[in-house]
């Protein structure tokens, strides 16, 4: 079969179509409509194909080492680090996965609850103190603390300099790679600098402990960890593999947690019975076992995660010449899986744009339909390390929310999403907060 090249504009000289992706949250629905389920463009001076849906999705992610491999945009690549396992490929990344994954396992999550509760307790009496709140940078602190105390053994984290630092540097994480003073990449540059400090710091108090607690936590794992040589991690990698793990567990979090709030308020008839499954359950304590057993609120959380997914979409560069639906792609491309457009795709889900957990339910499971069709945590063998530990303090924290407090949005306030670096309500959330009557 002939194989032709993608459709598609590459736009301006250099930027390309950077800006309109950054900006349009409906960039490749639009640009799909117009070319089909493959176009190509220009994203950060580089051509760029897209490939449609689930079948793109899974064309990509399980093409990964073969054709693919993973491929962030400059700005990203620098903030990260090259050590971190966000950016490791190969044999590295593999023995890397295999540390970090077990303080995802199940075992280290059952752990992970007794914390995660103290430090819910704390915030949710703040908020009902606070009566009206901003909740999004609340809920940024919330995630922060709990990934400084469970992953690094760090107590009150966001009221850290770590904290601050975070801040700053997520605002330039996807910003045009210009590292000077006022740019947003500088800032985050030297924010960067300065998060690899405190991490130092953390790291070297952790290793002259006189008697040596074993806490098991990321940081644990990471010290003890010997490679195929029985080389240790080296110092720039641990920092670099913290500094990932602290971002990716609290700024992904923060996003699906405002998602969730926001959407359990504008849909009272899901938050009722949401409510009733809690009050079923309402004898038992909140554990694993628990957790299990609340089945409306895992079609819930599959639903805040389909309509405003944390991570839009995943890049890679192509390494080897293929072909897809007929469409050349060239070595030295790079590609794009698309998590956000393919959960808006009308043929996976009906009236996509509408909140409804019970698309997930027995009957319907319309995520089932096509693999690769909801992931909001990627997929193949870069799939979210945290997944896991994600949905557990995403469901900790709804079931806290829906058992003990009420939430109602105020007037006044944008709730358009900003979507860089994760979607966030523009105003950042405002609530009336208090204690379910
Ligand atoms: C990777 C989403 C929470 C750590 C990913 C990827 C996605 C994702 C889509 C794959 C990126 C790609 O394919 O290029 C999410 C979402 C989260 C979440 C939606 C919360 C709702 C977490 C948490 C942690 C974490 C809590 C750690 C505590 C990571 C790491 C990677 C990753 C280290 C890179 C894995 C690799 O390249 O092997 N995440 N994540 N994430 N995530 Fe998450």
């Amino acid at each position: 079969m002939v194989q032709s090249l993608p459709p598609g504009k590459l736009g301006l000289p250099v930027i390309g179509e950077t800006i309109a992706f950054f900006t349009d949250r409906e960039f490749a629905i639009k640009r799909h409509e117009r070319y089909g389920p493959v176009f190509k463009t220009n994203l950060f001076g580089q051509t760029t194909v897209f490939l449609q849906g689930a079948d793109g999705n899974r064309f990509i992610l399980t093409n990964e080492t073969k054709y693919f491999q993973i491929s962030w945009p400059p700005s990203v690549e620098q903030l990260l680090g090259p050590l971190s396992l966000a950016l490791q490929s190969g044999h590295t990344h593999v023995s890397r996965r295999k540390i970090l994954a077990q303080a995802f396992q199940p075992r280290a999550l059952a752990g992970y609850v007794e914390a995660m509760n103290v430090i819910s307790d704390r915030y949710l009496d703040r908020w009902v103190q606070q009566e009206t709140l901003t909740w999004y940078p609340e809920l940024r602190d919330y995630t922060l603390d709990i990934a400084c105390k469970l992953l690094i053994g760090l107590d009150d984290g966001a009221a850290m300099p770590l904290g601050h630092y975070y801040e700053d540097w997520s605002t330039g994480l996807f910003s045009i790679p210009l590292n000077l003073p006022w740019t947003a990449f500088g800032k985050a540059f030297r924010s960067r600098e300065k998060l690899l400090v405190e991490i130092e710091q953390l790291i070297r108090d952790r290793q002259a402990q006189a008697t040596p607690v074993a806490k098991n936590d990321a940081l644990d794992l990471m010290l003890s960890a010997r490679d195929d040589d029985g080389e240790g991690l080296s110092l720039e990698e641990l920092k670099d593999q913290i500094l990932v793990l602290l971002f990716a567990g609290h700024e992904t979090l923060t996003s699906a947690l405002s998602a969730l709030c926001l959407l359990l308020a504008q849909h009272p008839q899901v938050l009722a019975r949401a409510r009733q499954e809690q009050q079923d359950l309402a004898d038992q304590p909140l554990n694993l076992e628990t957790l299990k057993q609340m089945l409306y609120l895992d079609q819930i959380l599959k639903e805040v995660l389909r309509v405003i997914p944390p991570v839009g979409g995943g890049f890679r560069s192509v390494i080897q010449d293929c072909e897809y639906q007929g469409y050349q792609i060239q070595k030295g491309w790079q590609s794009l899986y698309q998590i956000n457009a393919t959960h808006l795709d009308p043929t996976l889900y009906p009236n996509p744009q509408e909140f409804d957990p019970d698309r997930f339910d027995a009957d319907r499971a319309e995520d089932k339909q096509k693999p690769f069709a909801h992931v909001p945590f990627g997929g193949g063998l870069r799939e979210c390390i945290g997944k896991e530990f994600a949905r557990l303090e995403i469901k900790l924290f709804a079931a806290r929310l829906l058992r003990e407090y009420q939430w109602e949005l105020l007037p006044d306030q944008d709730l358009d999403l900003v979507v860089i670096p994760t979607p966030k309500p523009k105003d950042g959330l405002k609530v009336r907060f208090s204690k379910l009557q």
